[in-house]
């Protein structure tokens, strides 16, 4: 079995039970990717597979045969910061840093659910084909992902000015 991590192709030869996140971790040594709760409720795992968010400590890392996987040590290009890593620097998005490979891989996807004009919980009109990212809208989607530290208005700065049209 195979799948592609961060570009490069890689084999799995595991227990079938391993999780996607302890194949990560243990068996890869992509440490980046954080065991928070290691039962779905803190968001601390969240990688992207095929470009959606999933929590992998729920993942058997034998579902995703063939699939795309990207850890957060794969967003930086040609050794380049991401700009979200860059803007979660500027707006102090971040103290012990724990929460936030999940924060960042979350809140790529989160983008790109609201591009494709995928509703959340709070989106007001389903009719339109393109969602808004205010300030109610960033918060619900951003809410699989907690911190302990509390840092979330600079999470939340951070996340509005690289990808809402206005301020949340
Ligand atoms: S470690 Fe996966 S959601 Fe908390
Ligand atoms: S920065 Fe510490 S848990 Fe979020």
């Amino acid at each position: 079995m195979h799948c592609t991590i961060n570009g490069n192709r890689t084999e799995m030869v595991i227990d079938p039970r391993t999780s996607l996140l302890d194949f990560l971790r243990d068996h890869l040594g992509l440490t980046g990717t954080k065991k928070g709760c290691n039962q779905g409720a803190c968001g601390a795992c969240t990688v992207l597979v095929d470009g959606e968010r999933i929590n992998a400590c729920l993942a058997f890392a034998v579902q995703y045969q063939g699939r795309s996987i990207t850890t957060v040590e794969g967003l930086s290009r040609g050794g380049a910061l991401h700009p979200l890593q860059q803007a979660f620097i500027k707006h102090d998005g971040f103290q012990c840093g724990y929460c936030t490979p999940g924060q960042l891989c979350s809140a790529i996807a989160m983008a790109n659910e609201i591009e494709r004009g995928i509703p959340s919980f709070v989106t007001k009109n389903l009719s339109t084909e393109t969602a808004l990212l205010d300030h109610d809208e960033l918060r619900e989607r951003m809410s699989g992902n907690l911190c302990r530290c509390g840092a979330y208005n600079g999470i939340v700065e951070a996340i509005s000015e690289t990808f809402a049209k206005e301020p949340a």
